[in-house]
């Protein structure tokens, strides 16, 4: 070891010990560390060593994973490729889940394909208590069969925040004050699955999947999940040293509202508040303010 890389190596060995020393996870090695495949290990393949893998649906399945651990609080991201080319009647879907039924908590991201040429939509939901029909949905200002880009889940106890690269698409706030319901005391599951759902995904349903092209192949990579982990201790998701419960994430910074203003102006193609025709009243969470 040259005196260069002393200075480094000593900071990382601090940098490990601290990690390691506290209950929230970090960035795992690889896939498997963190998730295990809950359906059709024949269509998920691991490349890179374990840390990417491939879905696949075809005629025959798609296929999902889940993490292994629940969580309570925290940031879930990962980087995807979606499907690329005729994906119309194809869903991606990664959310959250706290698998309690009637009572569930659920964050979700689906990730609606579309004829070749036309753009992927994203539909985002929550569900707090048991209670969902909260969808909205943005159409993609890039391609996102092209290349990786980050999608990413943060959820605080003031606010979650569903992140495209940087970019937040919804924002969903703590106002139990005002009596609304917020996720806080379920731990969730981390999910992601690939199928087909051609019966509404596409123009409503009016674009069917063409399995000639099929297998339809959609890539992960980079997992990263940092929240605390359930069983775990138990005074890990109150504390208000958890670094996603700091100032800095407890409301979107100045440049993140400008974006999030930008999105809702120029990519929200739905949203449940506005449909007149599901809610002539907008539900409370709607005019609670966000
Ligand atoms: C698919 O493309 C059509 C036409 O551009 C668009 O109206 C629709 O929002 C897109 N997404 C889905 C999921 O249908």
């Amino acid at each position: 070891m040259t005196l260069n890389n002393a200075v480094p190596l000593l900071f990382f060995c601090i940098l490990a010990v601290s990690l390691s020393s506290s209950s929230v996870q970090g960035r795992p090695a690889s896939f498997l560390d963190d998730f295990r495949i809950t359906w059709s290990y024949s269509h998920i393949k691991q490349s890179d060593g374990g840390r990417a893998i491939q879905l696949i649906l075809d005629r025959n399945s798609g296929c999902g994973f889940a993490s292994k651990s629940k969580y309570l609080f925290g940031r879930v991201s990962m980087k995807i490729k979606l499907v690329a080319g005729d994906s119309a009647g194809t869903v991606a879907a990664f959310y959250m889940n706290s698998d309690t039924n009637t009572v569930r908590d659920e964050l979700d991201f689906e990730f609606l394909g579309n004829r070749t040429g036309q753009p992927y939509t994203v539909q985002t939901n929550i569900y707090a208590h048991g209670k969902g029909d909260r969808e909205q949905r943005v159409n993609l200002w890039f391609d996102p069969a092209a290349d990786f880009h980050t999608y990413s889940i943060m959820w605080n106890h003031h606010h979650i925040v569903f992140y495209v690269d940087e970019v937040p698409i919804r924002v969903y706030k703590n106002n139990e004050a005002k009596n609304i319901p917020y996720p806080k005391l379920q731990p969730m599951v981390v999910y992601s699955t690939l199928w087909e759902a051609d019966d509404w995904a596409t123009r409503g349903g009016l674009e069917k999947i063409d399995w000639s092209k099929a297998p339809f192949l959609a890539y992960y990579k980079d997992f990263d999940i940092e929240g605390c982990a359930v069983p775990g201790p138990a005074s890990c998701a109150s504390n208000p040293r958890n670094w996603w419960e700091g100032t800095a994430y407890q409301a979107l910074t100045a440049m993140e509202a400008r974006r999030y203003r930008w999105v809702r102006l120029n990519h929200m193609i739905y949203d449940y508040c506005t449909d007149k025709s599901r809610y002539p009243v907008p539900p409370p969470e709607c005019i609670a303010g966000i």
